[in-house]
């Protein structure tokens, strides 16, 4: 038989068990203990009986403290009214006293928590968000391999700029040039869809942005996903089935965590491709319907995302931005006005998840482009080059990670959605 772990506890009724864990909370009324047991797996109330128990183990349990280490022996019982277990003790092996453990039952603010995030980690809202991280990553692994993606790992030290040169972390690379970290591995990924059509990397990326907002942090992991022979509209496509499929495997897997983060699972449940679509003046003649004051060749605020999408069910890919508002590697309309863009913005104020584009696949216009935005022509040469050798038309998407966490969980700053946020004023623990 497998062995016990605390969220398969209904497999081991009336059978006798090892746990080995953490004492996540205890209580003691007179001649019976109960422990709050956490395995890495769940947690299970376990009851210490004086009577049913060695002298010299129910006087080490007295001495217990919050989060000590421990091995316990005993039998599994079902509560007779409720779909809950409990574990009986036979037998306790202390592994390590804990020391007065920081994190209590009491509020603590964001920064107690947050330089103690090696800790906090540990906190049940923090490890159901975690696990929800971790099945919103398998979800998007298995979407993109059902539909024939190849994973292709762009690299991180990069010479020149993805996403514009204003928030790029320098560093000095053997005192002889300049390196700087990924922002985006997309234009890497689109050297590779002339070798395997369909592409996509997921890592970290880097933002030096000065913005202190709960939607930005400074280290980040982005799926970048791209695709040949994509336009616009295949680009959206694929994006709202993706979404939809994480949205279902998050539902189909992390009840029990969404219950304990208390996220509204009825809200989720809504989030079904197709979703809405709306040109960037759309969107503006709405927002300024609605009382904001964003002009039509102005970026969307993050109040503006979350009034957008105030009587929205599910997300909104907002298309068709200014050009000179976007990135230099966005394909244009016809007329040259408008990149062939999305962003997409989830409802309930959980602001912008994806950004994807249309590339430009004509060399000299993009040569135009690297000129107007001033960037280092040699450096681009070799992205230049894709055009040169059967370019094709192609489009592609990056996700930001933590804040599609942050929107599945609930969770309004993203400094919760990842094990060890790096902020503007945070590199600690
Ligand atoms: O919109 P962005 O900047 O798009 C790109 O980097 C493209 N090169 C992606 C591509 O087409 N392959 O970033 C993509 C997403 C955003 O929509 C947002 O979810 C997230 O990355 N993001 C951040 N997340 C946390 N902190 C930050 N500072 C972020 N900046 C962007
Ligand atoms: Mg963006």
């Amino acid at each position: 038989m497998e062995n016990f772990k605390t969220n398969i506890a209904k497999d081991f009724v009336d059978k006798e068990v090892t746990l080995k864990g953490w004492v996540a909370n205890f209580r003691s009324s007179g001649k019976i203990s109960f422990l709050q047991l956490r395995d890495g797996y769940g947690v299970i109330q376990a009851i210490i009986a004086q009577s049913e128990i060695d002298e010299s183990i129910w006087e080490m349990v007295s001495t217990l403290t919050m989060e000590s280490s421990v091995i316990v022996k005993g039998m599994i019982s079902k509560h007779p009214k409720k779909e809950e277990y409990e574990l009986q003790v036979s037998g306790l092996e202390l592994v390590q006293l804990a020391d007065e453990y920081p994190i209590s039952k009491k509020e603590h603010g964001p920064d107690f928590l947050l330089d103690n995030r090696h800790l906090w980690l540990r906190s049940s809202r923090q490890v159901a968000i975690q696990k929800i991280r971790n099945t919103i990553i398998n979800a998007i692994y298995e979407y993109l391999n059902i539909n024939g993606f190849i994973k292709i790992d762009s690299p991180i030290l990069t010479p020149n700029a993805c996403e514009g040169t204003t928030e790029l972390f320098e560093m000095d690379y053997f005192g002889e040039r300049k390196a700087y970290l990924s922002q985006s591995g997309q234009l890497y990924l689109e050297a590779a869809i002339s070798a395997h059509s369909k592409v996509f990397d997921f890592g970290p990326v880097f933002r030096a942005e000065k913005s202190k907002t709960r939607r930005h942090l400074t280290e980040f992991w982005m799926m970048d996903a791209e695709m040949a022979w994509a336009e616009h509209e295949d680009n959206l496509k694929v994006q709202e089935e993706l979404i939809s499929h994480i949205v279902e495997k998050v539902i189909e897997l992390n009840t029990i965590e969404l219950n304990i983060l208390e996220r509204d699972i009825e809200k989720l449940s809504k989030i079904k491709a197709p979703f809405v679509r709306m040109t960037h003046a759309e969107a503006v003649k709405k927002l300024n319907g609605l009382g904001s004051d964003i002009k039509k060749d102005e970026d969307l605020g993050g109040d503006d995302e979350t009034l957008l999408t105030s009587d929205l069910d599910v997300p909104v890919f907002v298309t068709h931005w200014p050009a000179e508002i976007k990135a230099f590697y966005m394909k244009r309309s016809e007329d040259g006005k408008l990149a062939l863009c999305d962003d997409m913005i989830a409802p309930e104020g959980f602001g912008e998840i994806i950004g994807g584009s249309q590339r430009e696949d004509d060399h000299d216009e993009l040569l135009k482009r690297i000129r107007e935005h001033k960037l280092p022509e040699k450096e681009f040469q070799w992205y230049l080059d894709i055009r040169k050798y059967g370019s094709v038309p192609h489009s592609g998407f990056g996700i930001g990670l933590e804040r599609l966490v942050g929107w599945m969980c609930g969770t309004k700053h993203v400094r919760e959605t990842i094990p060890f946020p790096r902020m503007i004023n945070r590199l600690e623990p």
